[in-house]
């Protein structure tokens, strides 16, 4: 068996003792934060959801330090789209480590940043993009945040129920996805933040629209941000036409249109962008489109896309550089996402992953004890049938050797977005564990 291509090898239970001698050492040494959360998620599932901690990753797999041999299907959270560790990515990003490792970001760029700068304006979904490069999802939704507050003068935001958009302070006060992301900070956050229902397939549109439309009537709505198919929150697909009614609203309005495709985006869904227009000359494409997770295949690079006409509002009356950071454009995070954009391209991987994705939803969806199995591409929610709850389920595949993620406000959905790589016999391997898995008696807390 080689290893990135094979089954899960488990050496010891899950989690082993090397593992849990680290997550004893983390508790004592990290925010308390994590730990709380785990021993709560441990109290909803009944059963225990101690992490395992990473040694090393190749294509589909992720060894423990126990030596236990999993099938990542969350790619690092949707990050190793290419698969752990890809050859061409570990290449260029070697290559630029050991010849320029950092540069003086705005001030004196790299090549490998210039270069990277025109490769993702070439592939934006709408005619003559700029872009500005950070290092994780809330940076580029920080920087679409500020744009829209530039080139409209307006503070609004309208934001969804049920989206995430990462926890820097701009991105969370837009945070639809769980209010207590926002309450403990709620003084410090944007008070001109809206929400709006997010009707999925089967879902009323007309009152979302109406509270879209009630939230832009006073126009003081610069930013209406949304995922073109929200992640976190559940992997809810937008009702049809929904997301093009909200864009076409927002122009009517003067407002602009931020697509976050953090997750969605670069093949992911099954195509390059979700939010591009089918049909550009009737369609309305966003004015904003912000990249982050898979954009460098594995190290941390987000951009942010716009119309060259929105981001002309940067084009600064103060002279002041309004947004910048030391580490933006970090020439080894450029060379690994060009390196990465040119194997999506060369393999196809957003075609693999449509139909990839469509035979393995289709399997999934007859698996006894599944209730429902939702999403585009690779990105795939399953929701557990009563009385089996997600988070059981997860910990449970944990210890069968399959990495998922729960996701949903109320965690109630087993969310797999597995590298767009993934040997199919990988996933076969999933739909078996799975459906013994469900077939047995729900397993409870020793
Ligand atoms: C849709 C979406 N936007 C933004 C983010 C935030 O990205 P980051 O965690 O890199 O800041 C995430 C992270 O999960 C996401 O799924």
């Amino acid at each position: 068996m080689t290893f990135g291509r094979q089954l899960p090898s488990l050496r010891v239970p899950v989690p082993g003792p090397r593992s849990r001698v680290f997550v004893d050492r983390l508790a004592a040494a990290e925010s308390p934060a994590f730990t709380t959360r785990r021993a709560r998620r441990a109290e909803r599932a009944g059963a225990p959801m101690d992490p395992i901690v990473w040694r090393r990753a190749k294509g589909a797999n992720v060894e423990d330090s126990d030596g236990n041999v999993y099938v990542d299907l969350t790619a690092g959270c949707g990050v190793a789209a290419l698969g752990h560790a890809h050859p061409a990515v570990v290449e260029a990003a070697q290559t630029q480590l050991a010849t320029l490792p950092h540069a003086r970001g705005d001030l004196h760029p790299s090549e490998a940043k210039v270069e990277l700068l025109e490769a993702l304006a070439a592939r934006a979904p709408f005619p003559d993009a700029r872009v500005v490069l950070g290092l994780n999802g809330s940076d580029a939704i920080e920087v679409a945040l500020k744009t829209a507050a530039l080139a409209t003068g307006r503070p609004g935001v309208l934001a969804f129920e049920g989206g995430y958009h990462g926890l820097a302070y701009g991105a969370v006060a837009a945070c639809g996805f769980q209010p207590a992301f926002r309450a403990p900070f709620a003084a410090q956050l944007n008070p001109h933040v809206r929400f709006a229902p997010y009707p999925c397939a089967g879902d009323p549109v007309e009152p979302a629209l109406a509270a879209v439309d009630e939230a832009l009537a006073d126009g003081r709505v610069g930013a209406v941000l949304y995922e073109p198919l929200q992640g976190r929150g559940g992997v809810r697909v937008p009702a049809p036409g929904f997301l093009e009614a909200v864009r076409e609203r927002a122009r009517a309005a003067g407002a602009l249109t931020v697509a976050d495709e953090i997750f969605t985006g670069l093949g992911r869904c099954g195509v390059p962008f979700l939010s591009a227009p089918a049909d550009a000359a009737t369609s309305v494409a966003p004015d904003l489109l912000c990249l982050g997770k898979a954009r460098a295949g594995g190290l941390p690079v987000s951009a942010c896309l716009g119309r060259a006409e929105v981001m002309a509002a940067w084009g600064d009356p103060t002279g002041a550089a309004l947004h910048t950071g030391t580490f933006y454009g970090h020439p080894p995070g450029c060379a690994a996402a060009l390196a990465a954009l040119e194997t999506m391209d060369r393999e196809d991987v957003a075609g693999r992953a449509r139909k990839v994705g469509d035979r393995f939803r289709a399997r999934l969806a007859a698996v006894p004890g599944v209730a429902e199995v939702r999403g585009l591409g690779l990105m795939v929610g399953i929701v557990p049938a009563a009385p089996r709850a997600a988070l059981g389920v997860v910990a449970a595949l944990l210890t069968r050797g399959y990495l998922t993620l729960p996701a949903g406000g109320a965690a109630d959905v087993v969310q797999l977005a597995p590298p767009l790589t993934i040997p199919e016999a990988l996933l076969e391997g999933f739909v078996g564990t799975l459906s013994a898995l469900l077939a047995a008696p729900v397993e409870t807390r020793p």
